[in-house]
């Protein structure tokens, strides 16, 4: 009978653990961070690329790159593509997908926050974030990206930086160090 008490208890806890690990990843890690996991429709995807004119030549981020979506459809076109990712669930489900999809060392997914992630090297960086993080990234971005860097972000637009084109909640920020901005 104690034996069975054991084994329920180290069950018990087990599943606790597991669910706890759940919630830290898909709810109150990602909210705080950036955004919780909602993948952006391929449609969208394969527009905002249009709208971004994505080369095979750029280098290219994905803040929060949630199930590989972006990272796959940015190096169909051929261009290098990372991904950062803060739930390491959708990072092993990214690297999977990008697997199948046979695309190898044209996209990479890697466990870690993006406010982590020095981005002077990318020509162009897409974002799905909510809006408490979008001033910080606005500042983060500003100080990081080179001239001529893009930045697209889905549903949620930057508080100072007019986009050079906005089109069913696709922004796409372009010229954004012309634009008058208070660091
Ligand atoms: C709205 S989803 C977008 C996923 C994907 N980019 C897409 O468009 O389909 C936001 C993603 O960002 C991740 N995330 C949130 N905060 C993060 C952070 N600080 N660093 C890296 N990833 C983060 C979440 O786990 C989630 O997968």
């Amino acid at each position: 009978m104690e034996f069975w008490l054991i084994v329920l208890i180290i069950f018990l806890f087990t599943v606790l653990g597991l669910l706890l690990s759940l919630f830290l990843s898909f709810i109150l890690f990602p909210i705080f961070g950036g955004a919780p996991f909602l993948p952006t429709h391929r449609a969208r995807i394969r527009r905002a690329l249009k709208l971004a004119r994505i080369r095979p030549d750029q280098k290219i981020a994905d803040l929060g790159a949630g199930d590989g979506r972006i990272l796959i459809a940015c190096a169909k076109k051929g261009a290098k593509t990372y991904g950062f990712e803060i739930n390491p669930f959708l990072v092993w489900k990214a690297k999977l997908n990008v697997k199948k999809a046979g695309l190898g060392d044209l996209a990479v997914c890697q466990w870690k926050s993006f406010w982590n992630q020095d981005l002077s090297s990318f020509d162009v960086v897409f974002i799905y974030g909510i809006t408490h993080i979008m001033k910080k990234l606005e500042k983060k971005l500003q100080k990081e990206l080179k001239p001529g860097a893009k930045v697209v972000s889905f549903i949620f637009s930057f508080p100072n930086w007019q986009p050079e084109t906005k089109e069913n909640g696709i922004y796409v920020y372009g010229k954004w160090r012309l634009c008058h901005y208070n660091r």
